[in-house]
């Protein structure tokens, strides 16, 4: 696609923006609401950077109506938000708590009210921490757990919700979270997080039927973050350990998923933690590849692996190879996620590569002739401040966005059935074990006093929306 000129965006094509309920709500102890794996594992030291909590955040749940008054002035068609399992069911079991339906109501009668789509997450990471303690997602229960919530859920919103995402990023819930124990809950253990994989994608396909059971006319979706994989050389080792890692990160999600069928190499390599036979029940594969309505995609950045035992050739061939060892997952896999030269990163310290995000799409789509696709999230964290004129200039945002929203439109062009967009994110937020460090949001949050203050990338976000059209690069 030719970088210069203007594109114009289809009428149809969704533009959204999304958030998460633990990294923006705060009022953690707010009528009734139970603790999530999330509030344990921000207040214990050492976990999350600075000791952040998201106890406060942006302190969306007070200021609910005029946050949403902020997204109808970004002018956008769909708002992405999730909803706290534990203020619906503080223990994860039982009837609804009231006040907690209450609030999401209000969300979505709020979005409606401004003509904005609601895109309602189940699940964004904040288990109840009484399922938790009950196993958590190694355990077979808390798949069941789960769609008895989805049902809730769907029975008091599904008329007015017509997006419905079961999991965000079950990769990261079972493997940063019980795997190299980055993420709540915490725990180092491979076998565990495999356990949960199994466990939340059968979760995701008994919630598709609760939620179809309860609103039939909803449509029903999953968000994953693909990993964009490549191999540091043609080396055999390279080669491999990349086959590994994108084993692990995509094909134990998208086959199935997607085609019905776990990837049994990948399994094979795990049988050592836990024998696929001990989780996988008869059923539970068709359950999990019940068609969805679209698929949600995370994307943010590429990666690049060397074979663990190649550190030294990969260094020599100009890759930043960091000088510890790489986590458990990583080590496991006999693999070392390295850095390439010449491509700027993000506060996150993540390569910027917008392309990659055309390919992602063109492979996947090649590969499993992918349903409607919404990328349910893109952006970028970067070192935002407020000038002394007021206002937050974040140009790096903006070609950020702007050339990725190109990228997807490119994928669309060569036959990707790209439906929308959705920014990641509304507000600065609770980056997880990053705390309040790390800025992402399209309006600035002012941590003290809770004040929003829209970025250039808002305003530049907003006037895309509004015309339609992807103006070249400054
Ligand atoms: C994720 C989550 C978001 C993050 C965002 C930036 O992808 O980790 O869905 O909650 O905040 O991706 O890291």
């Amino acid at each position: 696609m030719d970088n210069t000129a203007p594109i114009t965006i289809p009428g149809d094509f969704l533009f959204g923006t999304s958030t998460a309920a633990y990294q923006v709500e705060g009022s953690a102890r707010a009528e009734g609401r139970g603790e999530s794996i999330w509030d344990i594992f921000s207040h214990t030291p050492g976990k999350v950077r600075n000791g952040d909590t998201g106890d406060v955040a942006c302190d969306h749940y007070r200021r609910l109506d005029t946050d949403l008054d902020l997204v109808a002035e970004l002018g956008v068609d769909a708002y992405r938000f999730s909803v706290s399992w534990p203020r619906i069911q503080p223990d994860g079991k039982g009837p609804a708590d009231p006040a907690g339906l209450d609030f999401y109501r209000r969300v979505v009668d709020g979005l409606r009210e401004r003509g904005i789509e609601p895109a309602l997450t189940l699940y964004h990471w904040d288990l109840p921490q009484a399922l938790q303690d009950a196993g958590g997602w190694p355990a077979r229960d808390t798949a069941s757990r789960f769609a008895e919530y989805a049902g809730i859920l769907a029975s008091a919103l599904g008329s007015d919700v017509g997006k419905w995402i079961t999991l965000n990023e079950p990769w990261c819930s079972a493997w940063l979270g019980y795997g190299n124990g980055v993420h709540a809950p915490g725990a180092s253990d491979l076998g565990q997080a495999l356990a949960a994989t199994h466990h939340l994608l059968l979760g995701h396909g008994e919630a598709v039927q609760a939620v179809r059971a309860a609103a039939p006319r909803a449509e029903v979706g999953i968000s994953l973050n693909p990993a964009v994989i490549r191999p540091a050389s043609q080396h055999p080792d390279d080669l491999a350990a990349a086959a590994l890692v994108e084993g692990s990160n995509n094909r134990l999600f998208y086959d199935p998923i997607l085609l019905g069928r776990y990837p049994m190499e990948t399994w094979a390599h795990y049988e050592r933690y836990l024998p696929a036979s001990s989780v996988i029940q008869d059923g539970d594969i068709d359950a999990i590849s019940l068609p969805i309505d679209f698929l949600g995609l995370n994307y943010y950045s590429p990666s690049t692996i060397a074979a663990l035992s190649r550190k030294a050739e990969a260094r020599t061939a100009g890759y930043y190879v960091p000088a510890e060892d790489p986590d458990l997952i990583s080590a496991d896999l006999g693999a070392m996620p390295v850095g390439r030269p010449g491509y700027e990163r993000t506060e996150m310290g993540w390569e910027i590569e917008a392309g990659a995000l055309t390919e992602l799409l063109v492979n996947l789509n090649r590969e499993y002739q992918l349903p409607p696709v919404l990328i349910t999230e893109n952006g970028a964290a970067c070192a935002d401040y407020v000038d002394p004129d007021g206002a937050v200039h974040d140009p790096d945002r903006i070609t950020y966005l702007r050339d990725h929203l190109r990228a997807v439109l490119t994928a669309r062009e060569a036959g990707v059935d790209v439906r929308g967009y959705f920014v990641w994110s509304l507000l600065d937020n609770f980056e997880w074990s990053e705390g309040y460090s790390k800025r992402f949001g399209l309006a600035w949050v002012d941590y003290p006093t809770g004040t929003r203050i829209p970025k250039d990338s808002f305003r530049w976000y907003q006037n895309t929306i509004r015309t339609r059209t992807l103006t070249p690069d400054a």
